[in-house]
């Protein structure tokens, strides 16, 4: 979709479909939304006269004007004026262009949300309506060949504001359309069928990443490489499979002196069976999605060699592997050995995840990270417990855990922290190994991170289980049904708040 912000009276504006957004309880009309009313012969008015519009959060109804330039009119809720965010900015723009997409319309011009006193700048509105915009319009097309509908999507999108908003407006949109191209890519790689989107095809999709930034630089591990570093957990994992594994970094530094180092790192499955611990049929061919992390870390990755953030060093990490059954799959019972040295009972195959990550989080400790994050689809545990409207954050840092927290709110990607106390520890006790990868049912999520913890040592560290996330089974506002591409632009406010953060 082709944005374009411009300056001038919204009455004016020729497009398939202006939005107005209105908060809920508004009575009287001013400025542009009294413009607009007029220009519609008071069609607003009247729909809150009569009650039929309230402006509650997610109302959306569709204005036809019998005279003037405007073809139709949107006016969407956005709910109480207390309860307002840039979401609720997210969530109405991703709303209405969903409505255009679905009636056919080319193009769809947007007033700016909610920036009156005490809301939004001009700026964080403008990139909040691009990122819902680009969001909700997203189609993932690929495999579509009949029906042209199916992939029907508005073209272009056309931003209007007051000529002293112009320069504001202009960069918040920049940045709303690198981030949320950047949630696009993540969720395309995430949503092709494994069969092309092996291990190696991750490996070319970053380096094709790191080919759209001169900041970036990729690399990307094969098996003997693997070998070498003593990853032998990657290695393990990705024994049973013909497809071998790949450890894949991507290095962001910008120009400049550089005064904090950050790794971010993903879970890369790219097929998850289970292996011989073999998972159900019913469903399994959602377990695509299991490098749900690891592509979030190569879209946050894309979105930072655009946005160019001065003074700070992100390396992405991508532990990626096919946990396939086949004939050298490793065996319930057989022990590997991660880089850090330590042993790993493998009591079942199919908690594979915390095994590619173990080589990812040893791997970080040469970079002297001042704080790491590692996105996962980890368990089917953090499903049930926080279903799918958060996902589970665990660390070593309390401090670190609340920004990292902060940052998700700010994106309107809600994480929930769970105990990673000690004691936790005792689940994963092995008798022959220094530990064992699963605890069975207890404290699945917990159970998880704790394992993971033990590699991260050194290190303030959180771990993101978005595995109730990262995919969604229904539409959400800006959403839709499919990958939703958790965990980028989280990702881009955590470092662009860890640059900025005194220490
Ligand atoms: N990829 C799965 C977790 C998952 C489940 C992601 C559902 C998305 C939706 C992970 O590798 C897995 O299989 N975890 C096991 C761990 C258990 C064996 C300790 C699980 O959750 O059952
Ligand atoms: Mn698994
Ligand atoms: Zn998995």
């Amino acid at each position: 979709m082709q944005v374009s912000v411009r300056a001038g009276a919204a009455e004016r504006v020729v497009a398939d479909a202006l939005v107005l957004g209105l908060f809920e309880g508004t009575s009287r009309l001013t400025g542009a939304a009294q413009a607009i009313d007029k220009a519609t012969g008071g069609a607003i008015a009247r729909a809150i006269k009569s009650g039929d519009f309230t402006g509650k959060n997610g109302q959306l109804i569709g204005l036809y004007p019998s005279s003037g330039k405007i073809q139709r009119v949107f006016v969407v809720g956005l709910g109480e004026s207390k309860d307002f965010s840039a979401e609720r900015v997210r969530q109405a723009a991703g709303r209405a262009i969903t409505q255009g997409r679905l009636m056919g319309l080319k193009h769809v011009a947007t007033m700016l949300h909610g920036t009156g006193k005490g809301h939004l700048d001009i700026a964080a509105s403008a990139q909040a309506i691009v990122e819902g915009s680009i969001l909700g319009n997203y189609v993932f097309g690929t495999y579509l060949t009949q029906d042209k509908d199916r992939k029907r999507q508005v073209r272009q999108l056309t931003v209007v504001c007051e000529r002293a908003q112009l320069a504001a407006a202009t960069k918040g949109a920049k940045k709303g359309e690198i981030v949320a191209a950047s949630v696009c890519l993540t969720r395309d790689l995430a949503s092709t069928p494994s069969q092309d989107m092996t291990p190696a095809d991750l490996g070319a999709a970053a380096k094709a990443i790191a080919a759209t930034s001169p900041l970036l630089k990729a690399t990307v591990h094969g098996p003997d490489d693997l070998k070498r570093m003593k990853m032998g957990a990657l290695l393990g994992v990705g024994r049973g499979s013909a497809q071998p594994p790949r450890f894949i970094v991507v290095d962001y530094r910008p120009k400049g002196p550089i005064r904090k180092t950050i790794a971010i790192a993903g879970k890369g499955i790219t097929f998850d069976t289970g292996g011989i611990s073999l998972k159900p049929a019913d469903g399994m061919e959602k377990m695509k999605y299991d490098m749900s992390g690891g592509a979030a870390v190569l879209g946050a990755m894309h979105a930072l060699g655009k946005l160019r953030p001065a003074g700070i060093r992100v390396v992405g990490l991508v532990a990626a592997a096919e946990n396939m059954p086949g004939g050298r799959a490793v065996k319930p019972g057989d022990v590997v050995t991660a880089a850090n040295g330590m042993t790993i009972e493998i009591n079942n195959t199919d908690a594979e995840g915390r095994l590619v990550l173990a080589d990812a989080l040893s791997y970080a400790h040469r970079l002297k990270p001042d704080a790491v994050l590692d996105l996962a689809t980890l368990t089917g545990a953090v499903v049930i417990a926080l279903g799918s409207q958060c996902g589970g954050i665990m660390g070593n840092d309390a401090d670190l855990t609340t920004f990292v927290i902060e940052s998700g709110e700010r994106t309107g990607e809600r994480l929930w922290a769970l105990p990673t106390w000690p004691e936790y520890k005792e689940l994963l006790r092995s008798d022959v190994a220094d530990m064992r990868n699963s605890a069975g049912r207890e404290a699945g999520t917990i159970a998880g991170a704790m394992f993971l913890g033990q590699f991260a040592n050194g290190y303030k560290w959180c771990h993101l289980d978005i595995a109730g996330v990262a995919w969604n089974d229904r539409d959400k506002p800006y959403s839709p049904k499919g990958s939703a591409g958790f965990g980028v632009r989280l990702l881009v406010d955590f470092v662009e708040r860890m640059a900025a953060a005194k220490k």
